[in-house]
Order: structure tokens, then sequence, then C-alpha cells
């Protein structure tokens, strides 16, 4: 299916002021930055991986919804209260999911990209799951299928780097690169399932 590419994506909210701010600081990122290893390098060898990645990012997503709509436990995050799944609300997210692959892996790691990984957690969990589509879906995705399947994120990326031309060295480069971004993702989204003083 053709999608448009280009404009304005409903509810994507990267950098507009309808973004709180992350109550994570600059200084606990990078403490956690340096946790993963992320580091200028890793973030070369993404904007490396980016120039394979972002061109396939539809058939990722497509990919991991495919995934997603085989694993009843996943999909049960897309269905209506009369157990059908919410077709609006699927397609307004795919959309920001897309957009999300040339974010990951190419914004800087700054106010407005912390503030946004907040808001992404936010919208995995009872605070706003469901608020930016309207839709009527349950209200949380448990976070033990947000972690479980960055595995999925992380792993799946390498058939998709396999079209770049690199070496086989600097493929291994633009995984560890990929995987580490993923999971420190995931890591500041998991904030807004924790308890005060827990994160
Ligand atoms: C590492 C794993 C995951 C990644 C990278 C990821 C990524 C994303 C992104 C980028 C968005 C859109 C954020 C925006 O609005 O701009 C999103 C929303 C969403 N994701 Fe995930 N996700 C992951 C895991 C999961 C899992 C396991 C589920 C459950 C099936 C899930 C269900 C959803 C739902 C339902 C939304 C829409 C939330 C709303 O605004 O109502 N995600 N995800």
């Amino acid at each position: 299916m053709k999608r448009k590419k280009s404009g304005h994506i409903p509810g994507y909210d990267y950098g507009t002021e309808s973004v709180s701010k992350s109550p994570v600081t600059l200084e606990e990122l990078r403490q956690l930055e340096e946790v993963v290893g992320w580091t200028l390098e890793e973030a070369k060898w993404l904007r490396v991986a980016a120039e394979t990645l972002v061109p396939q990012a539809e058939q990722m997503v497509d990919a991991w919804r495919a995934v997603i709509g085989q694993t009843p436990q996943l999909g049960a995050s897309f269905l209506k209260p009369d157990g059908k799944p919410d077709e609006n609300y699927k397609a307004a997210v795919e959309r920001r999911f897309v957009r999300w692959v040339s974010d990951v892996c190419l914004q800087e790691h700054d106010q407005a990209w912390l503030d946004y990984q907040e808001e992404i957690g936010r919208r995995h969990t009872p605070s706003k799951k469901n608020e930016t589509d309207g839709g009527e879906t349950p209200s949380n995705v448990p976070l033990r299928y947000l972690i479980g399947f960055s595995a999925m994120i992380i792993t799946s990326a390498r058939e998709f780097l396999s079209a770049s031309e690199r070496s086989h060295e600097d493929l291994t480069r633009m995984q560890d690169a990929w995987a580490r971004a993923v999971l420190l993702s995931v890591a500041l989204w998991a904030r807004a399932y924790t308890a005060e003083g827990l994160w």
C-alpha cells in the first residue's frame, strides 16, 4: 500500500510546545548514555545506518506490525471494546512509528529529543495512551512487552541493514549502534511506568 511520505503527521508533536518537559535531566540522560555505551562514534555509525534504514522505514514498520498482528497479547493493545482492531488508530500510530525510525537514527539527543522520549513513553501508558488519536483501546502497553519487543526491533534491523554495500565490520558497527539507540530509548520510555524514585 502506498502511503503519504511527507507533510504533517497527525499527533506527531516532536519539538512543539504541546510536549511537556521531561522530568529526566540532560545530565541523567548523559549518565544513561554512558551506561548504554552511546558515544559520538555510535551516533556516527547510526547516521551511516540511516542511509540504509530510513528508505526502508515503511517496510521495517510493516514487518514489526506483522509480528504484532500474529501475537495476540501484542495485538490486544490495538483492539476496540468490541474486540475488533481499531484500523484508524493503527494507521495513525503507524505513520508516527515510520517517522521514529528516522528520528531514532538522526536526531540529536538534546532537550527536545529528551522531552519526546518521555512523551512516547507516556503514550504507551494510561497517562496518555489513546489520547492522541482518540482511541478506545486498552489503556496500557504492558511494560514487559515494551521491553521484550525491543529484542524484535533490534534483531530485525540486521535483515534491513544487509541491503547496505558496506563491509561486514561496518554492518556490525551499525547493528550495535542501532541496538544501543533502541535500548536507550526504551530505558527512557520505561520512566513513565515507574513510581517516583524508582526509575
Ligand atoms: C521497542 C519496542 C517499541 C518501539 C520502538 C515502539 C515505538 C513506538 C512509537 C515510535 C510510537 C509512536 C509515538 C508517537 O506518538 O510519536 C508508538 C506508539 C504505540 N505503540 Fe509502541 N513501540 C514499541 C513497543 C510496543 C509494544 C510491545 C506495543 C504493544 C503491542 C506497542 C504499542 C503501541 C501503541 C498502541 C502505540 C500508540 C499509543 C497511543 O498514542 O495511543 N508498542 N510506539
